[in-house]
């Protein structure tokens, strides 16, 4: 797998602006849906366990700790810098006035697909409260674009990564959560995709047109998991990646039917499964975080975290680093392999998504 992540550092090195990106961003707006993996600091204000906004988080990043669960940029800053923006999409927390017209991050570490995921950790903003977060975002740009608005919205990005949350912080906690009781993996994958298939529909009844669905990684890889369940051997938790599994298998064949169903959508599954062990193929999977981490298997706060970042995996029990980050941006923004995003024939990415025309008489009512 080495020669793939030259092509796409190669491919970063050469596509990243080194200062502020120079003319207008290839799309006028990005909005961004998801959990820890994209949150830029939703949570910095909410009542929960799930923050990162202190030191060492954000060791790498030019504001220091922002919110963001990895020492650096985390995805979603590095599309929105491929996608040409010159500043980050800005957190619902805190977005204000002409901001929003750029696009908003709603992401929430914790959060899940279902509202009860994450619930042991405190406040979280779930997949359905920020689909309701978008809908005061879109209400505002109507007072300022009136009757453009809906085109408007039609010409954004949208990346969508949920669901990690609802087998870490819930499936997988039968002590707290009933729902390993109630379903097998693979009745759990299709309660999930059923309620994901109506979230995804709703985003589109908003006006959401070119959306990058990323799908789940190998999350018995992550240390904490490891360092729970042992890996009798392997290189992962091979038990929990197959109950992932499922949920992958249901989501691909979900983004064809939506492709095919709503008119003047495209979707696109972003293949993200393997790359924790991908992106730093010197370093093996192993327990080691490059933080040292609390007992919930985040930062101990001020603590200073390992100096080889960018050739770790993770950064802490769970998240990864900047450098997992930049390959994850890397195959969602220019998909180089077949394997990299579905539907890959015609080949689709978020890059080929700024070259679409408008549809302009899509509204964006229900
Ligand atoms: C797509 O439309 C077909 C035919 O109407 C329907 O059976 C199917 O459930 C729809 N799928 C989705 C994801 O909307």
């Amino acid at each position: 797998m080495a020669w793939r992540v030259i092509l796409s550092v190669l491919f970063l090195i050469s596509s990243i602006p080194r200062s502020v990106a120079v003319g207008a961003p290839q799309v006028p707006c990005y909005f961004i849906f998801g959990d820890s993996l994209a949150d830029n600091g939703n949570n910095n204000d909410l009542d929960t366990d799930a923050k990162a906004n202190y030191p060492p988080y954000g060791i790498d990043f030019h504001e220091g700790a922002t919110g963001r669960f990895t020492n650096g940029r985390n995805f979603v800053d590095i599309i929105a810098e491929l996608l040409g923006f010159d500043e980050y999409i800005p957190p619902f927390a805190t977005a204000k006035g002409g901001d929003i017209l750029r696009g908003v991050n709603y992401a929430s570490g914790g959060a899940g697909i279902r509202d009860e995921t994450g619930r042991q950790l405190g406040d979280r903003i779930s997949l359905n409260h920020q689909l309701q977060n978008h809908m005061v975002t879109i209400s505002r740009i109507r007072e300022m674009l009136g009757a453009d608005a809906a085109t408007y919205l039609n010409k954004c990005v949208y990346t969508i990564w949920m669901g990690s949350n609802d087998y870490i912080n819930n499936y997988w906690m039968p002590d707290i959560y009933p729902t390993s009781k109630l379903y097998t993996p693979k009745q759990y994958a299709v309660v999930l995709i059923e309620q994901y298939e109506q979230q995804l529909k709703t985003l589109y009844s908003y006006g959401a047109r070119r959306l990058a669905i990323f799908g789940l990684s190998e999350i018995g890889c992550t240390p904490a998991e490891i360092s729970e369940y042992g890996t009798e051997g392997s290189l992962c938790v091979d038990k929990l990646d197959g109950e992932v599994m499922p949920f992958n298998d249901r989501l691909k064949p979900l983004i064809h039917e939506l492709n095919r169903n709503l008119t003047g959508a495209r979707f696109i599954y972003v293949n993200t499964y393997g790359i924790s062990t991908t992106a730093v193929p010197a370093v093996p999977v192993t327990c080691s975080t490059c933080c040292e981490v609390k007992e919930d298997d985040q930062c101990i706060p001020f603590r200073t975290p390992c100096l080889d970042r960018s050739l770790q995996s993770y950064y802490d029990g769970f998240h990864p680093t900047e450098t997992v980050h930049m390959e994850v941006a890397a195959i969602g923004y220019r998909a180089l392999l077949a394997s990299d995003a579905y539907p890959s024939d015609p080949g689709l990415d978020i890059a080929s998504f700024t070259a679409l025309p408008t549809v302009g008489s899509i509204t964006s009512d229900k």
